[in-house]
């Protein structure tokens, strides 16, 4: 059976974004401790692990639908949240590429593509697109190629060009990104980009993970995953939206932490293109409100350890000061303090 998809589902306004019980049962809980501090935690992204959503190369949802549309209000409003460089046009096709090929294999319901030499057919269903194009031209296409099939994929994307041993970001589709910005960062080297970041350029994170991406093999993508928290279901929280967002966190009361507060995690995979040698990133967003969260017990118990002893440096940079205390009472109050068995 194809995915039962929540085409209405919003965002903004009134939020009308949830999780059915299948969602919320494969929701990729990012807590293999109860401590959390950064790492190099990247893995093969191999069809397999410890949740349903690693299952394929590029993971469609029940808010598919939801979240290509909510991409395109970002994009009405601000265009440039998509934006290549010229020098980045090979990347943009292999990109192409690598989306339409997996969505195809991988959902044959909802997408397929036909090539008979450089004359495709890419068909999807969910948001009823048939397109016939030739691979390599742009003018065949309604929009550039990168920002053509990205405004089909959940999840926000960026493309870095690798030369001088180091990786630029020298392209990205960023719409519903976790406070950082690609008008800010586009051009910028790996350490550049992660500016920012407190504490784990003292330890050495970004120089071991620049060296361990510069060697990506075509073919043997990594996955890892991140996270942090937002009030409200909300996908754009960009420091260009800021306003619209920020005050969200003065609305945390006790009484409504459960409903409002979520955890927000990225399943980050990074793909070597084939043609530009350069690295496809993914940044694929689940969000899960406290309630949900909270009905699987290890869960709860695991975040509540988590938030309580996170590092004062990453409750700053992750923005979660105004109500992190409020959520770590509550699930304090579920917590009998026993050792848990719970991996990722
Ligand atoms: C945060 C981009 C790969 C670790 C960030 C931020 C950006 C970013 C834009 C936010 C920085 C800010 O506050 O302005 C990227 C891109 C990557 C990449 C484009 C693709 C090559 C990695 C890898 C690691 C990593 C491989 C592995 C260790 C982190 C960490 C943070 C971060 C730990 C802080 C996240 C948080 O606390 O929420 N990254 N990153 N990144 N990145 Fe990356």
């Amino acid at each position: 059976m194809g995915i039962q998809f929540k085409p209405t589902e919003t965002f903004r306004g009134d939020f009308s974004y949830s999780n059915s019980d299948e969602a919320v049962l494969r929701f990729p809980f990012p807590f293999a401790e109860d401590k959390y501090m950064y790492s190099v935690n990247m893995e093969p992204h191999v069809r397999k692990g410890p949740c349903p959503v690693f299952e394929h190369a590029f993971d469609v949802d029940e808010h598919y639908i939801a979240e290509c549309h909510e991409r395109a209000l970002v994009l009405e409003s601000d265009p440039k949240r998509c934006q290549v460089l010229p020098h980045m046009m090979a990347a943009q096709w292999d990109t192409l590429e690598l989306i339409m090929e997996s969505l195809a294999t991988d959902y044959p319901e909802h997408f397929s593509l036909t090539r008979d030499g450089d004359n495709w057919h890419w068909i999807n269903r969910p948001l009823n697109t048939d397109q016939r194009f030739v691979f390599g031209d742009p003018s065949t296409l309604p929009r550039e190629p990168f920002e053509y099939i990205t405004r089909q994929a959940q999840g926000d994307f960026t493309i870095q060009d690798q030369r001088d041993h180091n990786l630029y970001v020298d392209g990205g589709m960023v719409t519903c990104q976790a406070d950082w910005s690609l008008e800010f960062d586009i051009g910028m080297s790996f350490h550049e980009w992660h500016g920012p970041v407190p504490l784990a350029h003292d330890i050495g994170v970004f120089d071991r993970a620049l060296q361990y991406l510069l060697r990506l093999q075509y073919g043997q993508p990594v996955r890892r995953l991140n996270w942090t928290m937002t009030v409200n279901p909300r996908m754009d929280t960009s420091p260009e939206n800021y306003p619209d967002w920020g005050p969200d966190k003065l609305t945390v009361t006790p009484e409504n932490v459960d409903r409002k507060v979520h955890l927000r995690v990225e399943l980050q995979t990074l793909f070597r293109l084939p043609r530009s040698n350069g690295i496809l990133f993914g940044i694929r967003c689940y969000l899960i409100s406290l309630q949900d969260l909270e009905r699987v017990t290890k869960w709860s118990k695991r975040l509540g350890r988590v938030l309580a002893t996170l590092p004062p440096e990453l409750v700053e940079y992750k923005g979660i000061a105004r109500y992190r205390d409020m959520v770590v009472s509550r699930l304090a109050a579920v917590d009998d303090g026993a050792p848990l068995s719970l991996g990722i």
